[in-house]
Protein backbone atom coordinates (compact mmCIF):
# COMPACT_ATOMS: atom_id res chain seq x y z
CA UNK A 1 0.00 0.00 0.00
CA UNK A 2 1.09 3.25 -0.82
CA UNK A 3 2.03 5.88 1.99
CA UNK A 4 -0.75 9.02 2.57
CA UNK A 5 0.22 11.36 -0.31
CA UNK A 6 0.95 15.14 0.07
CA UNK A 7 -2.48 16.18 -1.54
CA UNK A 8 -4.53 13.74 0.94
CA UNK A 9 -2.58 15.02 4.34
CA UNK A 10 -3.06 18.37 2.80
CA UNK A 11 -7.12 17.47 2.25
CA UNK A 12 -7.32 16.01 6.01
CA UNK A 13 -5.39 18.54 7.30
CA UNK A 14 -7.92 21.22 5.84
CA UNK A 15 -10.96 18.85 6.57
CA UNK A 16 -9.79 18.58 10.33
CA UNK A 17 -9.46 21.96 10.61
CA UNK A 18 -12.54 22.72 9.51
CA UNK A 19 -15.06 20.78 11.48
CA UNK A 20 -17.45 21.53 9.24
CA UNK A 21 -18.24 21.08 5.25
CA UNK A 22 -15.46 22.23 2.65
CA UNK A 23 -16.63 22.91 -0.61
CA UNK A 24 -14.99 21.27 -3.80
CA UNK A 25 -14.16 24.77 -4.70
CA UNK A 26 -12.57 25.85 -1.08
CA UNK A 27 -10.17 23.05 -1.13
CA UNK A 28 -8.84 23.13 -4.52
CA UNK A 29 -7.65 26.66 -3.81
CA UNK A 30 -6.46 25.75 -0.44
CA UNK A 31 -4.27 22.78 -2.12
CA UNK A 32 -3.92 24.53 -4.71
CA UNK A 33 -5.08 21.62 -7.24
CA UNK A 34 -7.69 20.89 -9.56
CA UNK A 35 -11.86 20.43 -8.77
CA UNK A 36 -10.79 16.63 -10.08
CA UNK A 37 -7.62 16.38 -8.27
CA UNK A 38 -9.77 17.16 -5.20
CA UNK A 39 -12.08 14.31 -5.99
CA UNK A 40 -9.37 11.64 -6.61
CA UNK A 41 -7.83 12.12 -3.15
CA UNK A 42 -11.00 12.05 -1.20
CA UNK A 43 -11.63 8.37 -3.49
CA UNK A 44 -7.98 7.27 -1.91
CA UNK A 45 -8.80 8.37 1.39
CA UNK A 46 -11.96 6.34 1.98
CA UNK A 47 -10.04 3.53 0.25
CA UNK A 48 -7.83 3.80 3.12
CA UNK A 49 -10.20 3.64 6.26
CA UNK A 50 -11.19 7.73 6.20
CA UNK A 51 -14.28 8.19 6.09
CA UNK A 52 -15.76 11.54 4.54
CA UNK A 53 -19.23 12.77 3.93
CA UNK A 54 -20.11 14.32 1.17
CA UNK A 55 -23.18 16.34 0.55
CA UNK A 56 -23.96 17.94 -3.14
CA UNK A 57 -24.20 21.81 -2.93
CA UNK A 58 -22.04 21.68 0.42
CA UNK A 59 -18.95 19.37 0.15
CA UNK A 60 -16.86 17.34 2.09
CA UNK A 61 -16.68 16.42 5.91
CA UNK A 62 -14.17 14.17 7.79
CA UNK A 63 -16.29 11.99 9.51
CA UNK A 64 -13.52 9.56 10.64
CA UNK A 65 -10.17 8.58 10.53
CA UNK A 66 -8.85 4.65 9.70
CA UNK A 67 -9.34 2.57 12.87
CA UNK A 68 -6.29 1.82 15.84
CA UNK A 69 -5.57 5.30 16.99
CA UNK A 70 -8.43 7.75 17.43
CA UNK A 71 -7.46 11.12 17.57
CA UNK A 72 -10.54 11.99 20.32
CA UNK A 73 -9.44 9.16 22.09
CA UNK A 74 -5.53 10.68 22.48
CA UNK A 75 -6.89 14.13 23.39
CA UNK A 76 -9.47 12.91 26.09
CA UNK A 77 -6.06 11.29 27.85
CA UNK A 78 -3.71 14.31 27.65
CA UNK A 79 -2.98 17.26 30.06
CA UNK A 80 -3.58 19.20 26.48
CA UNK A 81 -1.58 22.52 28.48
CA UNK A 82 0.95 22.68 26.34
CA UNK A 83 1.05 19.45 24.00
CA UNK A 84 -1.40 17.51 21.68
CA UNK A 85 -3.30 20.85 21.78
CA UNK A 86 -3.56 19.82 17.94
CA UNK A 87 -3.74 16.36 16.69
CA UNK A 88 -3.67 15.12 13.56
CA UNK A 89 -3.55 11.27 13.18
CA UNK A 90 -2.82 9.56 10.11
CA UNK A 91 -3.07 5.82 8.92
CA UNK A 92 0.46 5.61 7.07
CA UNK A 93 2.75 8.52 5.70
CA UNK A 94 6.46 8.71 4.58
CA UNK A 95 7.31 9.86 8.14
CA UNK A 96 5.64 11.56 10.74
CA UNK A 97 8.42 13.77 11.36
CA UNK A 98 8.25 14.54 7.27
CA UNK A 99 4.74 15.75 8.12
CA UNK A 100 5.48 17.62 11.36
CA UNK A 101 8.67 19.53 9.97
CA UNK A 102 6.10 21.21 6.99
CA UNK A 103 3.58 21.76 9.15
CA UNK A 104 6.05 23.67 11.72
CA UNK A 105 7.21 25.50 8.02
CA UNK A 106 3.02 26.59 7.94
CA UNK A 107 2.96 27.71 11.20
CA UNK A 108 1.46 24.96 13.49
CA UNK A 109 1.68 26.41 16.78
CA UNK A 110 3.90 24.66 19.24
CA UNK A 111 2.35 21.44 20.81
CA UNK A 112 1.30 19.87 17.97
CA UNK A 113 1.29 16.51 17.54
CA UNK A 114 1.14 14.26 14.44
CA UNK A 115 0.95 10.41 15.07
CA UNK A 116 0.19 7.53 12.11
CA UNK A 117 -0.87 3.88 12.35
CA UNK A 118 2.31 3.51 9.95
CA UNK A 119 5.52 4.57 8.55
CA UNK A 120 6.60 3.99 4.91
CA UNK A 121 9.56 5.65 5.39
CA UNK A 122 9.78 5.83 9.15
CA UNK A 123 13.60 7.87 10.26
CA UNK A 124 16.30 6.92 12.77
CA UNK A 125 19.41 8.91 13.54
CA UNK A 126 22.20 9.15 11.27
CA UNK A 127 20.27 8.26 8.44
CA UNK A 128 19.16 4.94 9.51
CA UNK A 129 15.48 3.22 8.66
CA UNK A 130 13.35 3.55 11.70
CA UNK A 131 10.98 -0.27 12.00
CA UNK A 132 7.20 1.24 11.93
CA UNK A 133 4.66 -1.43 10.96
CA UNK A 134 1.18 -1.27 11.69
CA UNK A 135 -0.60 -1.89 14.61
CA UNK A 136 2.91 -2.37 16.67
CA UNK A 137 4.49 0.78 18.11
CA UNK A 138 3.75 4.53 18.89
CA UNK A 139 5.15 6.70 16.10
CA UNK A 140 4.74 10.60 16.52
CA UNK A 141 6.38 13.87 16.27
CA UNK A 142 5.69 17.07 18.33
CA UNK A 143 6.53 20.60 16.96
CA UNK A 144 7.94 22.68 19.77
CA UNK A 145 8.81 26.35 19.85
CA UNK A 146 11.17 27.23 22.84
CA UNK A 147 13.06 30.23 23.19
CA UNK A 148 16.60 28.83 23.13
CA UNK A 149 19.76 28.96 21.47
CA UNK A 150 21.13 26.62 18.79
CA UNK A 151 23.69 25.18 21.76
CA UNK A 152 20.95 24.49 23.82
CA UNK A 153 18.46 23.07 21.45
CA UNK A 154 19.61 19.22 22.05
CA UNK A 155 18.44 19.58 25.59
CA UNK A 156 14.62 18.66 24.09
CA UNK A 157 15.09 15.61 23.06
CA UNK A 158 16.84 14.75 26.44
CA UNK A 159 14.07 16.10 28.12
CA UNK A 160 11.54 13.44 25.69
CA UNK A 161 13.86 10.81 26.42
CA UNK A 162 13.14 11.23 30.27
CA UNK A 163 9.69 11.64 30.06
CA UNK A 164 9.37 8.37 27.53
CA UNK A 165 11.60 6.04 30.65
CA UNK A 166 9.28 7.71 33.40
CA UNK A 167 6.12 7.12 32.28
CA UNK A 168 6.90 3.22 31.24
CA UNK A 169 8.54 2.68 34.57
CA UNK A 170 5.55 4.21 36.60
CA UNK A 171 3.01 3.00 34.25
CA UNK A 172 4.27 -0.82 33.55
CA UNK A 173 6.95 -1.04 35.97
CA UNK A 174 9.37 -1.54 33.23
CA UNK A 175 12.81 -0.20 34.30
CA UNK A 176 13.98 2.03 31.50
CA UNK A 177 17.64 3.67 31.21
CA UNK A 178 19.12 6.80 28.79
CA UNK A 179 21.68 6.14 26.67
CA UNK A 180 23.02 9.25 25.67
CA UNK A 181 22.21 10.82 23.45
CA UNK A 182 18.21 10.10 23.80
CA UNK A 183 17.74 5.93 23.61
CA UNK A 184 15.46 4.66 26.06
CA UNK A 185 16.83 1.13 26.92
CA UNK A 186 15.26 -2.15 28.90
CA UNK A 187 17.66 -4.66 30.13
CA UNK A 188 20.01 -3.34 27.48
CA UNK A 189 17.56 -3.47 24.68
CA UNK A 190 16.29 -0.24 22.79
CA UNK A 191 12.28 0.11 23.05
CA UNK A 192 12.50 3.59 22.11
CA UNK A 193 14.02 5.80 19.82
CA UNK A 194 13.97 9.86 19.30
CA UNK A 195 15.01 11.72 16.20
CA UNK A 196 15.15 15.76 16.66
CA UNK A 197 15.14 18.16 13.89
CA UNK A 198 15.27 21.77 14.44
CA UNK A 199 15.38 24.86 11.92
CA UNK A 200 16.95 28.47 13.40
CA UNK A 201 16.70 31.48 13.09
CA UNK A 202 19.85 33.77 13.77
CA UNK A 203 21.35 31.04 15.93
CA UNK A 204 17.85 30.66 17.82
CA UNK A 205 15.47 27.91 17.58
CA UNK A 206 12.50 28.40 15.00
CA UNK A 207 11.30 24.97 16.25
CA UNK A 208 11.93 21.64 17.26
CA UNK A 209 10.27 18.36 15.74
CA UNK A 210 10.73 15.51 18.16
CA UNK A 211 9.95 12.29 16.84
CA UNK A 212 9.27 9.58 19.28
CA UNK A 213 9.17 5.97 18.18
CA UNK A 214 8.22 3.25 20.85
CA UNK A 215 8.00 -0.48 20.34
CA UNK A 216 4.59 -1.68 22.15
CA UNK A 217 3.12 -4.60 20.99
CA UNK A 218 5.70 -5.71 18.65
CA UNK A 219 6.67 -9.36 19.50
CA UNK A 220 9.81 -10.71 19.85
CA UNK A 221 9.61 -12.69 16.26
CA UNK A 222 7.98 -9.49 14.39
CA UNK A 223 11.34 -7.32 14.25
CA UNK A 224 13.69 -7.60 11.45
CA UNK A 225 17.04 -9.67 11.82
CA UNK A 226 18.95 -6.86 11.51
CA UNK A 227 17.63 -5.57 15.26
CA UNK A 228 15.83 -8.34 16.74
CA UNK A 229 19.05 -9.10 19.07
CA UNK A 230 18.82 -5.53 20.03
CA UNK A 231 15.06 -4.31 20.21
CA UNK A 232 13.02 -4.77 22.36
CA UNK A 233 9.01 -3.62 23.30
CA UNK A 234 6.26 -3.13 26.22
CA UNK A 235 4.63 -5.89 25.36
CA UNK A 236 7.72 -8.10 25.48
CA UNK A 237 8.83 -6.42 28.64
CA UNK A 238 5.43 -6.51 30.33
CA UNK A 239 3.62 -10.08 28.87
CA UNK A 240 1.03 -7.78 28.22
CA UNK A 241 -1.20 -6.14 25.27
CA UNK A 242 -0.87 -2.92 26.68
CA UNK A 243 -3.23 -0.61 24.95
CA UNK A 244 -1.23 1.92 22.94
CA UNK A 245 -3.18 5.43 23.18
CA UNK A 246 -3.14 4.61 27.18
CA UNK A 247 1.04 4.60 26.55
CA UNK A 248 0.79 7.83 24.50
CA UNK A 249 -1.44 9.89 27.11
CA UNK A 250 0.92 8.99 29.65
CA UNK A 251 4.15 8.91 27.66
CA UNK A 252 3.10 12.76 25.82
CA UNK A 253 2.44 14.00 29.58
CA UNK A 254 4.95 13.30 30.63
CA UNK A 255 7.70 14.72 27.62
CA UNK A 256 5.09 17.63 28.43
CA UNK A 257 6.13 18.11 32.26
CA UNK A 258 9.89 17.18 31.65
CA UNK A 259 9.33 19.89 28.42
CA UNK A 260 7.53 22.64 30.90
CA UNK A 261 9.91 22.02 33.63
CA UNK A 262 13.36 22.62 30.73
CA UNK A 263 11.38 26.07 29.38
CA UNK A 264 10.59 27.27 32.77
CA UNK A 265 13.58 26.41 35.16
CA UNK A 266 16.55 25.23 32.87
CA UNK A 267 17.96 22.05 32.18
CA UNK A 268 19.17 21.44 35.54
CA UNK A 269 16.32 19.36 37.44
CA UNK A 270 15.95 17.28 33.90
CA UNK A 271 19.72 16.83 33.37
CA UNK A 272 19.27 15.23 36.83
CA UNK A 273 16.88 12.60 36.11
CA UNK A 274 18.71 11.75 33.27
CA UNK A 275 22.01 11.73 34.97
CA UNK A 276 20.05 8.88 37.42
CA UNK A 277 19.15 6.87 34.67
CA UNK A 278 21.55 6.74 32.36
CA UNK A 279 22.96 3.52 31.08
CA UNK A 280 26.87 4.96 30.59
CA UNK A 281 27.68 7.07 33.52
CA UNK A 282 30.25 5.89 35.12
CA UNK A 283 31.04 3.27 32.79
CA UNK A 284 33.86 3.04 30.03
CA UNK A 285 31.96 4.00 27.35
CA UNK A 286 33.22 4.43 23.33
CA UNK A 287 31.86 6.91 20.92
CA UNK A 288 31.91 7.41 17.37
CA UNK A 289 31.67 11.35 16.94
CA UNK A 290 32.07 13.55 13.82
CA UNK A 291 35.60 14.03 14.61
CA UNK A 292 36.65 9.67 15.44
CA UNK A 293 35.98 7.57 17.84
CA UNK A 294 36.49 8.95 21.64
CA UNK A 295 37.08 6.63 24.55
CA UNK A 296 36.65 7.15 27.97
CA UNK A 297 34.34 6.86 31.19
CA UNK A 298 30.88 8.88 31.01
CA UNK A 299 31.28 11.67 33.96
CA UNK A 300 28.48 13.25 33.03
CA UNK A 301 26.03 15.69 31.24
CA UNK A 302 26.42 19.10 30.93
CA UNK A 303 24.45 21.83 30.99
CA UNK A 304 23.31 21.97 27.23
CA UNK A 305 23.42 18.33 26.95
CA UNK A 306 26.83 17.35 25.93
CA UNK A 307 28.30 13.88 27.25
CA UNK A 308 31.29 14.76 29.10
CA UNK A 309 33.98 11.45 29.07
CA UNK A 310 37.02 11.88 31.34
CA UNK A 311 39.59 10.12 28.89
CA UNK A 312 42.36 7.44 29.95
CA UNK A 313 45.08 10.88 30.02
CA UNK A 314 42.83 12.49 32.48
CA UNK A 315 41.60 15.12 30.60
CA UNK A 316 37.89 15.90 29.34
CA UNK A 317 36.89 15.85 26.19
CA UNK A 318 32.70 17.35 25.87
CA UNK A 319 31.15 15.44 23.08
CA UNK A 320 27.83 17.23 21.04
CA UNK A 321 27.16 14.69 18.88
CA UNK A 322 27.48 10.97 18.56
CA UNK A 323 26.55 7.65 18.58
CA UNK A 324 27.27 5.42 21.69
CA UNK A 325 29.62 2.04 20.09
CA UNK A 326 30.46 0.36 23.29
CA UNK A 327 29.51 -0.09 27.10
CA UNK A 328 32.64 -1.86 28.44
C1 LIG B 1 16.61 6.52 16.38
O1 LIG B 1 16.73 5.92 17.44
O2 LIG B 1 17.40 6.33 15.45
C2 LIG B 1 15.50 7.52 16.24
C3 LIG B 1 14.20 6.87 15.84
C4 LIG B 1 13.06 7.85 15.75
C5 LIG B 1 11.79 7.22 15.21
C6 LIG B 1 10.63 8.16 15.25
S1 LIG B 1 9.12 7.36 14.82
C7 LIG B 1 8.32 8.90 14.72
C8 LIG B 1 9.28 9.86 14.05
N1 LIG B 1 9.17 9.76 12.61
C9 LIG B 1 10.28 9.27 12.07
O3 LIG B 1 10.46 9.08 10.85
N2 LIG B 1 11.20 9.03 13.01
C10 LIG B 1 10.71 9.37 14.33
Amino acid sequence: MDETGDLEINIILNLKKAERYVTAGELSKACKVTGGQVSDAVRELSSRGYRVDRVPGEGYRLVGTPDGIDGADIRSDLYGNVLGTEVFTFGRVTSTNDVAVSLARAGSPEGTLVIAEEQARGRGRLGRTWFSPPGCGLWFSIILRPSLSAEGSSTISLAAAAGVAESLEEAHGIKAQIKWPNDVLVRGKKICGILSEAEFIDNRVRFVVVGVGINVLTGKDAFPDDIADIATSVAIETGRQVSRTGVLGRVVNAIEENYTELRDNGFDRVRKKLLGRSALIGRMTRVKTPNGVVEGVAADIDITGALLLRKENGSTERLVAGEVIGIL
